[in-house]
């Protein structure tokens, strides 16, 4: 091995270990002791929106629209079993942010978001009673969703590492809340199309009891899918620089 060689290597694995990297566009730093921090999150939130409609690949930050939802949601209801994969939503990038408090020291930040639409599409698997009706199959689906106001509570601790204090954030918790909506199951009964138009109806007649049933699961993916874009956002920082003095 030639000694530049080596050096190069050596260089290499030095900037894997402590680069810190520079505070990039999208993010709006708010300064721990600003009697505004609130209002400065709000402004975050703004200035960081068209970066989150494309994404940020170098940063591994996904696009969020569509907001793409890879593991599995399965989950037993009374009765039945369903499972949707392949979810996919527009409109997460339309939100507002209300009523936000953010406490820096203890990295607890309480927020409502609300987003004035949502439009799903996934495909489904079904087995088992549904609003006491018989009900098996699996295919496309789709959702709209409106009026949906998001309670977040996020927690994040700092910790040291190569002498400098990083921030991680630790839990995500939602809980959501639907104006209406409105769902068409495709293909349910093997393509009965009789069948399929009667739970359709039966469904969105019954939508706010539906949807009830579904919503812990939701909450659970989201919470877990906007942890992680979170984690990706911070995590290249140290927590000096993301909320200097
Ligand atoms: C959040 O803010 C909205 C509008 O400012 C207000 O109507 C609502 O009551 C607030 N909710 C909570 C839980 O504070
Ligand atoms: C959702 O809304 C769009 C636009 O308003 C409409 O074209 C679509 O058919 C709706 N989908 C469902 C499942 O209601
Ligand atoms: C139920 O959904 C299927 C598939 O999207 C659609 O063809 C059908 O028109 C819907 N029926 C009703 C009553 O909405």
């Amino acid at each position: 091995m030639t000694t530049e060689l080596y050096f190069g290597i050596i260089a290499v694995l030095f900037s894997v270990v402590f680069a810190k990297q520079d505070i990039p566009p999208f993010l709006h730093v708010c300064h721990r002791q600003d009697p505004e921090l609130n209002q400065c999150f709000i402004a975050a939130g703004e200035e960081i929106r068209p970066y989150l409609v494309k994404g940020v690949p170098e940063y591994n930050i996904p696009s969020l629209e569509p907001l793409i939802m890879d593991q599995l949601i399965s989950e037993d209801l009374s009765g039945i079993h369903i499972e949707a994969k392949d979810v996919k939503a527009w409109g997460c990038s339309k939100y507002f942010v209300r009523n936000n408090s953010v406490d820096v020291e203890n990295q607890k930040y309480q927020l409502d978001v609300y987003l004035p639409e949502l439009q799903i599409e996934a495909y489904y698997t079904v087995d088992g009673k549904l609003l006491l009706m018989p009900v098996k199959g699996e295919g496309p689906m789709k959702a709209n969703i409106t009026h949906v106001v998001t309670k977040v509570k996020l927690e994040g601790e700092t910790f040291e590492s190569n002498g400098e204090r990083f921030l991680k954030y630790t839990s995500m918790v939602m809980k959501v809340t639907v104006g209406g909506g409105h769902v068409l199951f495709s293909n349910l009964f093997s393509g009965d199309k009789l069948l399929n138009d009667v739970i359709n109806l039966t469904i969105n007649n019954n939508f706010d009891a539906f949807l009830k049933e579904l919503l812990p699961v939701i909450e659970k993916s989201l919470s877990a899918v906007f942890l992680d874009i979170s984690n990706k956002i911070v995590n290249k920082f140290t927590f000096d620089q993301l909320f200097p003095m």
